[in-house]
């Protein structure tokens, strides 16, 4: 029995209890009546008086030691548990961590900016459906029934006879707005606009529109050309001369191109105006009387003009951007450069 009992007690010494799980296999087997210890009380039972006495002290000896290095073992786990917790509790005397500030798209600041600048002199905001039928984007737009930009290269289809479309420019918020108010009208349609053209650093098949619209008696060609000469100083600096090209669109007769002189290089010659020294903004013209008596609007009383630009061209002059796909790929590292732009 003796032999046993230092062969346990070296056991327990040797014993390792990392789980609640191995902290019970060791309760069994050494502390509890079924335990190997419990046995060797029970052996004692039987022994005479004389082997009671002694190996009672020296069993009792083993229980404490088995006792001790159970409470330890509890000991041990409790803290470990504890700590685990403790690491799960936030510090919260540390200072905090400022937040990311987001910044404004380029094109939405260059939007609210040509806003901004229209509305100071009268222009009111229209808005209108981004799907429209075939009425609003091209018909009241007097596009003749053949016309190139109708057909499939160029438009989003959604439906064909009767035709539904994404459009193409804003002019159709245009109409809407015309087939609802009277004259006088001074309005600018800001807005998403879609084109089946290839993706490329100048061409997009989603981008953004700004066209304005003026109507009311005696509106001359003169009100056009001195409202886009206003905007492009306000917007790109007064030193900016503008120039117009003409044209043709459907919906404007005379119709022009409006070219501003190259923001970059003064006028000498870059490679972003291609050493021309002008850069194009957009179209222009006035209103085809056509277009007026579509809506309800007597062409004898009422003249106006109309021109549309697009969003991304005027960012990327104003910004020397040089690939349009920068816009829509959401690189932050671009998009933080706009962080201090108003
Ligand atoms: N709607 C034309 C376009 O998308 C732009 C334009 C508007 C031209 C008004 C002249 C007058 O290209």
């Amino acid at each position: 029995m003796k032999e046993k009992v230092e062969e346990l007690k070296k056991e327990i010494e040797a014993y390792i209890v990392e789980t609640a799980e191995e902290l019970e296999q060791y309760r069994m087997k050494f502390i509890s009546r079924k335990s190997v210890v419990g046995d060797l009380f029970n052996e004692l039972k039987t022994a005479d008086q004389e082997v009671k006495r002694e190996m009672g002290r020296t069993l009792n000896e083993l229980k404490n030691i088995a006792t001790n290095r159970f409470k330890s073992f509890v000991d041990d786990l409790e803290t470990k548990e504890g700590s685990e917790k403790l690491a799960n509790v936030p510090d919260l005397t540390l200072p905090p961590v400022a937040d990311q500030l987001g910044a404004q798209h380029p094109i939405l600041a260059t939007k609210a900016r040509i806003i901004e600048i229209f509305e100071r002199i009268g222009f009111n905001l229209s808005e209108g459906p981004e799907v429209e039928d075939d009425w609003h984007n091209f018909s009241a737009l007097n596009f003749p029934e053949n016309h190139p930009a109708r057909e499939m290269q160029d438009t989003f289809f959604i439906e064909r006879n009767p035709d539904i479309a994404l459009r193409t420019h804003t002019s159709s918020v245009q109409v809407r707005v015309m087939e609802n108010q009277k004259p006088p009208i001074r309005t600018l349609s800001p807005g998403r606009v879609y084109r089946n053209e290839a993706i490329s650093a100048r061409a997009h098949c989603v981008f953004h529109q700004v066209e304005g619209l003026y109507i009311d008696e005696n509106v001359s060609f003169k009100d056009l050309k001195q409202t886009l000469y206003h905007f492009v100083k306000e917007l790109f600096g007064k030193d900016t001369k503008i120039r117009f090209r003409p044209s043709y669109f459907p919906f404007t007769e005379p119709s022009v191109e409006v070219d501003i002189s190259c923001n970059i290089c003064k006028g000498k010659g870059c490679n972003i105006c291609k050493y021309t020294g002008w850069v194009e903004i957009g179209g222009a013209g006035m209103v085809d009387p056509n277009v007026l008596t579509s809506s309800n609007i007597d062409p004898e009383k009422y003249s106006g003009f109309a021109f549309g630009m697009g969003i991304e061209r005027i960012t990327m002059l104003l910004y020397q951007i040089n690939d349009l796909r920068l816009f829509t790929e959401n690189d932050v590292r671009f998009l933080k450069q706009f962080k201090n732009i108003k």
